[in-house]
């Protein structure tokens, strides 16, 4: 099975033009379309010699996922967690009629990417006719934009962040358990996608463009303002969920009051981090409050070195789990620009993908949707414990189920490598749908669970097309914080690494070990224990 494989030219409308894989079909009209089984029809050699067509093939299943009443709500502009599917047949059944700022930032990413002209993302959002796929996700933003502005006249007390939320009706309300409380960390990474957002609008001369732009942009400046009294309490602690005294009150009522919900602060390193970098940039703080933010996080800072079964050493930081979902900043801001964090997460990977071969896995780990269970056609629950045990804070884990989407923050660094790891998980029995790639799979194939979330399926997606650290970038450059990005984000890992001793940057260089090892590839199958593919979905 030979590809015709043309010479890529990286124009946006040459990219896709002749993206087929073999077997597709061809001479109709249709000659665009892969078929929905279509990784079975790859081998591990054609995705690292053909990796843009593989890209093509995949975005086009994904962007099933991107439909009214499964990703997201035409009405209210609003996301939906996601989707159940059927077990036997694959077409979507209960919806997950909620979401939260973390999912609202995947799709806002998703959408900046597609007015800035991505290719990949146009034909994620609209296949069938790319050039379509601004007007629609404009359209989709002007209605958001208008259903989180009554959502704050209606409480005013989150002042413009958002809880876990009902988005099922036009009007958002908070869902069950989230009255009068509101989480920092999805919030961070809301504020990121918009401002990236609002970069990217302004940046195109359309009809309209601008208008919605200043909208954005207003409701950002709002929030902002509101966030360091909502999440900040000095000394560096920064609420992980914040009570909120009624939802109903303005931020400033004087009967309207804030206090941390619990000792649990957002002092992490990880996608937490997103808040810190706000509030620092942007929170008009005082040099020492700016300062306690990056001390309250020093101890959980800490260098540490993979080393199992003739791989290593690499030099890492250490995770909470290790979880491919915990570098998400990465993908909002321009951490890569920093070399040492750039070198620093590329080992993340060299311990991540080889891990997985020196532990006979054939596939990575993240948090992620447990299976389904079969009987009552329910998910069982969610595996936040999922990554490398020993790189990890948290040694205790649950490593029976890997997900596809594990392998975005690989593909970031490596496309042809993070994607033959994609490949080899949704090759595994039920592991595609009509709606291209299923949450997760047992390592031993005995179950997977049948569901579609804005996580598992479309952080790879934001991958691909690079994040929005790019326009962050431009951004912060414009705002003229963009030299003081760099200097918090080069001297907080210079501590890491060197454990407080103050050195000169150069001499840091010397101490990350592993860096000549290449990314491990796929060495083994998920097996089949007799799991029927999606009648939907077969090949
Ligand atoms: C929320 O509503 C209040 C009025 O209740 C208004 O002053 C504020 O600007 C609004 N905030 C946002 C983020 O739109
Ligand atoms: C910081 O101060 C500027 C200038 O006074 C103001 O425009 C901005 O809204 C303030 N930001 C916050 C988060 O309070
Ligand atoms: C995942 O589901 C299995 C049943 O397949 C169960 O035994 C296990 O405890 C669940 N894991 C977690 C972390 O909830
Ligand atoms: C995990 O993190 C906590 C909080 O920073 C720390 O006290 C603990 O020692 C860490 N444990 C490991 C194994 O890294």
């Amino acid at each position: 099975m030979k590809l015709n494989h043309p010479a890529l030219t990286l124009t946006a409308g040459a990219l896709f033009a002749n993206a087929l894989p073999s077997g597709s079909s061809s001479g109709s009209g249709d000659h665009d379309a892969p078929p929905c089984r279509f990784a079975l029809k790859w081998s591990q050699e054609q995705v690292l010699d053909h990796t843009d067509d593989f890209i093509s093939d995949l975005l086009y299943w994904e962007g099933k996922f991107h439909q009214d009443g499964i990703a997201y709500n035409a009405e209210n502009g609003m996301s939906y967690d996601g989707s159940q599917i059927d077990w036997v047949t694959g077409e979507k059944t209960e919806k997950h009629s909620f979401s939260a700022a973390s999912k609202e930032a995947l799709q806002i990413m998703l959408y900046s990417r597609t007015i800035d002209g991505s290719p990949e993302a146009a034909r994620f959002i609209s296949p069938g006719n790319p050039k379509d796929a601004p007007n629609k996700v404009i359209s989709i933003m002007e209605k958001k934009l208008k259903t989180y502005q009554r959502f704050n006249e209606t409480y005013p007390g989150f002042g413009g962040a958002l809880p876990w939320m009902v988005t099922n009706t036009v009007d958002v309300s908070p869902q069950d358990g989230w009255t009068n409380r509101v989480p920092g960390l999805d919030n961070g990474e809301l504020w990121w996608s918009v401002y990236a957002w609002i970069h990217a609008l302004e940046k195109i001369n359309q009809p309209g463009y601008q208008e919605l732009a200043k909208g954005w942009k207003t409701w950002l400046d709002v929030t902002l303002e509101n966030m360091v009294k909502i999440f900040h309490r000095g000394e560096g602690v920064v609420c992980a969920v914040t009570e909120i005294g009624d939802q109903a009150l303005p931020v400033d009522d004087p009967a309207q009051t804030y206090k941390c919900e619990s000792e649990a602060v957002l002092n992490d390193p990880y996608e937490g981090e997103l808040v810190a970098y706000m509030f620092h940039l942007f929170g008009n703080l005082s040099e020492e409050d700016k300062d306690a933010l990056w001390v309250a996080k020093r101890p959980q800072l800490v260098n540490d070195e993979y080393d199992m079964g003739g791989v290593g050493p690499i030099t890492v930081e250490r995770g909470y789990w290790f979880s491919g979902h915990e570098p998400w900043k990465v993908l909002e801001l321009p951490f890569y620009d920093v070399d040492i964090i750039r070198r620093v997460y590329h080992n993340a990977e060299r311990a991540r993908t080889c891990n997985s071969v020196v532990t006979k896995v054939p596939g990575l780990f993240a948090s992620v949707n447990n299976i389904t269970d079969v009987e009552t056609d329910t998910i069982i629950g969610y595996i936040s414990p999922a990554g490398i045990p020993s790189i990890a804070n948290q040694t205790e884990q649950y490593l029976e189920v890997i997900t596809p989407y594990a392998s975005w923050p690989t593909i970031l660094f490596d496309k042809p490598v993070g994607l033959a790891w994609w490949r080899n998980m949704v090759a595994g029995k039920k592991m595609q749908n009509p709606y291209g790639s299923t949450e997760s799979t047992r390592v031993d194939g005995e179950g997977v669970s049948a569901l579609l979330t804005w996580d598992s399926k479309v952080l790879t997606v934001v991958s691909i097309i690079g994040g929005v650290g790019d326009l962050a970038r431009e951004r912060l450059q414009a705002d003229g914080v963009y030299d003081e990005f760099v200097r918090i984000a080069e001297l907080s890992r210079i501590r890491l690494i060197i454990h407080g001793v103050k050195r000169e940057y150069s001499m840091v260089f010397g101490d990350l070990k592993g860096e000549d090892i290449e990314l491990c590839l796929p060495s083994v199958e998920i097996p089949d224990r007799g799991l029927k593919d999606f009648t939907q979905c077969e090949a």
